[in-house]
């Protein structure tokens, strides 16, 4: 007997199994034919442009905080942290945090115009001693400036705070009173006078100025002295007085039982004045280029009368040495060349020559009063030969490469949509029914994370990239809307010869518009332009950059489309930019807080040579 089928008590009749089929057949149909037709409306549509074409309507209010968290309903208000000292310049302004990493500033700093950054690394002091009393003549006190100078960007750019120590701090010391009541050689005073000086500064390192860091960032020792702790007074084998690290407790100690020695005026300098055991003694130390007089006479003897006999152009020669040493130091950690990067590369020629012209002057071999001499640490060295410079190379990409140094220019979204369509007249409809998303990062990051990623781990490795310890001493980015800072001697350590010498004839450091050759890139690494797209590149870069200035509430509105159509990019431009002003405005404030000290010796003198805005001399 067929089971009786009920519903709510009813008998349900039976269906034989062919209408059933049908049935069940109509009913699929219908189900795939509502869900094709009402699904897409109610889809929630994510952050698209949608609100933001054809014009009639009023513009609805852009988030401004594009965090995940704003998508939350619940989100509790929260107060801003608050601004850190220091942290703005211009309309650029960051904050400083451990969480830097997370791959949206705004999320953290709930303000879309301040960018999150790491904290800047401690910088410990070296100091050196210099008596700016002693009268001198004028030229003179500039070869010696110019020499300072060297010093301090040299030890800048690896990482360390470098001080001028003067008089004025070993008579601040208490024990300086006690120095005057010895009658000893002025030479054994002096030394004493700069122990004494340093003592009263405390822990840190104690360095000649003719001791110089060449190396590379990430040299054991270099790295052991950034730490900033030395936990026994150390001196350096065979570098003799040039160089000392220890703590004040250590300091104190060894000046004391230099100053209670019966012996002191036999002695020869301050090591033979003290017990050996006062001293650890390093043997390893390549990074470390110490241009005492014995090692010139030994090693650069063509020079060395002109320098040992301490005269103002032998100053400046030894000077010009020191500096040719550190730039060809540099180019020897980067045998791979220099890497100026150009991602979507048909048209962006005239975006990265900023960038391309300082990677020619990095690559040129400094004028040298040897030129085939090695530093004094490194006998083994690669002198720069004119004939094969380093290689510049302008991949799409960014390669992680040791010995790659990478010159990244990164572009406003806006800039990078005006030069990848080669349009002036790019608006809201062409930003949303044509240009893809976050087309910049998701080139440079190509080789690294492949495709189909998401912005935010492209983000990421952006900012490591840029602002690790690792990313700083291997890389430098900049930003094409504003001018390439003039200080970048200080970021590589070395003063950078300013004339190109890519046509191998020397120009003037400021060249007229119609001197200036155009670049020739390797076909290689991409398209180049022909001379019409050149001058069309250059018109939308000035474009570019006015539009970056200009704020009317059309141009506004242009900016929050293309900011939010493309959130990754815009947070690795506004990154970028906010880094290079904080380590700018890091050195300003240190500059301004040395000048005071020792008769402001080792400053620069006049306004540093700018690079010249890329438009202006072409
Ligand atoms: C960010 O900066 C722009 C330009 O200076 C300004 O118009 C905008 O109001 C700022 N946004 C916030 C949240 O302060
Ligand atoms: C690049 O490589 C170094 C080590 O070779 C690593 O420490 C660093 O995190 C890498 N950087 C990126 C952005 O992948
Ligand atoms: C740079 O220009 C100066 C003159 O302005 C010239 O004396 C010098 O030789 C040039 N240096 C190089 C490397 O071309
Ligand atoms: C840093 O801040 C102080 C006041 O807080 C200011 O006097 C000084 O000029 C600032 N330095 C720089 C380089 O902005």
């Amino acid at each position: 007997m067929p089971v009786q089928r009920s519903i709510f008590g009813r008998p349900v009749p039976a269906i034989p199994p062919r209408r059933m089929a049908v049935l069940l057949g109509t009913i699929a149909v219908f189900a795939v034919f509502t869900l094709v037709f009402t699904l897409p409306n109610s889809i929630p549509v994510g952050p698209s442009l949608g609100r933001f074409t054809d014009h009639k309507i009023a513009l609805p209010k852009i988030p401004k905080q594009l965090s995940p968290s704003i998508l939350n309903p619940f989100r509790q208000a929260a107060h801003a942290p608050p601004v850190q000292k220091n942290s703005t310049t211009g309309e650029v302004s960051w904050y400083t945090n451990w969480n830097w990493l997370s791959p949206f500033s705004s999320s953290v700093t709930l303000d879309e115009n301040r960018s999150l950054l790491p904290p800047l690394e401690e910088r410990p002091p070296i100091y050196t001693y210099y008596d700016h009393t002693i009268s001198k003549d004028s030229d003179r006190k500039d070869a010696e400036n110019k020499i300072l100078l060297t010093w301090r960007r040299a030890w800048w750019a690896q990482g360390f705070k470098p001080i001028i120590l003067s008089p004025a701090e070993a008579m601040n010391n208490p024990l300086y009173t006690e120095l005057q009541l010895h009658d000893i050689e002025p030479f054994i005073k002096t030394e004493l006078s700069r122990w004494l000086a340093w003592e009263n500064m405390g822990t840190g390192m104690l360095c000649n100025y003719l001791l110089l860091p060449m190396g590379s960032y990430e040299d054991p020792l270099l790295t052991f002295l950034r730490r900033g702790e030395y936990p026994v007074l150390t001196r350096f084998d065979k570098l003799g007085s040039g160089l000392f690290a220890g703590s004040k407790v250590d300091i104190t100690a060894a000046v004391k039982q230099a100053l209670g020695n019966k012996e002191l005026k036999a002695a020869k300098d301050f090591i033979s004045a003290v017990v050996p055991e006062t001293f650890e003694i390093e043997p390893k130390h390549e990074a470390l280029a110490y241009y005492d007089p014995v090692t010139i006479k030994d090693k650069y003897g063509k020079i060395a009368d002109d320098i040992n006999e301490g005269g103002t152009t032998g100053m400046l020669m030894l000077n010009q040495l020191t500096v040719a040493h550190l730039h060809s130091t540099w180019q020897n950690l980067f045998t791979k060349g220099i890497a100026v990067l150009k991602p979507e590369a048909e048209h962006m020629s005239a975006m990265i020559s900023p960038a391309y012209r300082l990677a020619e002057f990095l690559a040129q071999c400094p004028e040298s009063p040897m030129p085939a001499s090695c530093p004094p640490n490194r006998p083994r060295c690669k002198p720069c030969v004119a004939s094969t410079p380093l290689k510049i190379t302008t991949p799409p990409a960014y390669r992680n490469t040791t010995e790659l140094y990478t010159i990244g220019t990164v572009p406003h979204p806006y800039t990078n949509a005006l030069l990848t369509s080669f349009r002036e007249d790019i608006d809201v409809r062409w930003i949303r029914r044509e240009s893809e998303r976050d087309p910049w990062l998701t080139t440079l990051t190509k080789e690294l994370l492949g495709t189909g990623v998401s912005g935010a781990p492209r983000v990421i490795k952006f900012k490591q990239a840029v602002a690790s310890k690792y990313g700083t001493a291997h890389s430098l980015w900049i930003t094409p809307e504003k001018e390439t800072p003039a200080d970048l001697d200080w970021h590589f350590g070395f003063a950078i010869p300013r004339n190109a010498t890519d046509t191998g004839k020397s120009e003037t450091p400021v060249p007229g518009p119609e001197r200036r050759p155009v670049q020739k890139p390797d076909p290689k690494d991409g398209p180049v332009p022909n001379p019409d797209d050149e001058k069309k590149e250059v018109s939308l870069m000035k474009r570019a950059i006015e539009f970056g200035t200009a704020r009317t509430p059309d141009e506004e509105k242009l900016r929050g489309a293309i900011e939010a159509w493309n959130l990754a990019d815009t947070e690795a431009w506004r990154f970028a930019r906010a880094f290079l002003a904080r380590s700018r405005v890091e050195r300003l404030k240190w500059e301004e807080e040395e000048k005071k000290y020792a008769g402001g010796a080792g400053a620069e003198r006049g306004k540093a040579e700018g690079w010249g805005r890329w438009f202006d001399d072409r």
